[in-house]
């Protein structure tokens, strides 16, 4: 762990349910000096995100003395990305990583990223920017997980998958090793994808097809 002279006050941007996630991560990680908040919405400036986590408008969070680092924990992920991009001038992006979440030594992940407790990323494992992995996912072997990307709680993907640029992959889903979920494509909560997920699309049940097809 660095001394607390050299690691950043970490300003956590989204002061609902992930921001609390992601604040009590990066409480418990002892990589920041501090953790405060902040939010767009002014009726939460003033409050508290969790115990001892102050919630600050966002002039009070970009004047904050000293080194700065943000990450935005919005669950949205072209909202996610849209933040980042305007928040860029505030501080770098930084990545949280739980305590007790599994993180091979070979896996490379990028800036702005999550990762909850109880998630495994495994070897070679690749996360692009502000790439999410949730409570108790599992990002197996080679698998390579575009920016803006949410793993959802309890997911399980297979070695070598592909993830594309802000899909969301379900809450305790499983897609099969070596396939693809395609760039801003949703798979549903529970489904079992069995072939690659076309770009854009929304698919859903077991095995998964596409949602109005899974629904009939
Ligand atoms: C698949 C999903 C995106 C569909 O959302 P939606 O477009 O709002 O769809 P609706 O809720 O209107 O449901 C449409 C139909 O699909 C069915 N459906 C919805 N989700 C389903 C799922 N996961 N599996 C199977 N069927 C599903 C509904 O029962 C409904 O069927 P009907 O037309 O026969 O009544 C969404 O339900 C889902 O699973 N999202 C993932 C959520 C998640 O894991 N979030 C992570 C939070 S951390």
């Amino acid at each position: 762990m660095s001394a607390p002279s050299e690691r950043p006050v970490l300003i956590v941007f989204g002061a609902g349910g992930h921001g609390r996630v992601a604040a009590d991560a990066a409480l418990l990680s002892g990589a920041f000096a501090r953790v405060v908040a902040s939010d767009r919405n002014p009726a939460t400036w003033g409050g508290e995100l969790l115990p001892g986590v102050p919630v600050l408008s966002i002039d009070e969070a970009s004047a904050l003395p000293g080194l700065r680092a943000v990450h935005v924990a919005i669950g949205n992920n072209p909202v996610r990305r849209d933040e980042a991009a305007r928040l860029a001038s505030i501080g770098p992006l930084a990545t949280i990583i739980h305590p007790h979440a599994s993180v091979a030594a070979s896996a490379r992940i990028g800036p702005g990223c999550l990762i909850t407790a109880q998630c495994v990323v495994g070897p070679m494992a690749e996360l692009g920017a502000g790439a999410i992995v949730n409570h108790g996912a599992v990002v197996d072997h080679d698998c390579h997980i575009a920016a803006w990307a949410h793993i959802a709680p309890g997911a399980r993907l297979g070695g070598a998958v592909q993830v594309g640029e802000a899909a969301l992959v379900g809450a305790g889903s499983t897609v099969l090793r070596n396939l693809r979920v395609g760039a801003g494509a949703t798979l549903g909560a529970g489904a079992v994808l069995l072939q690659d997920l076309p770009d854009g699309a929304a698919w859903a049940g077991v095995p998964a097809r596409p949602l109005a097809q899974a629904s009939a």
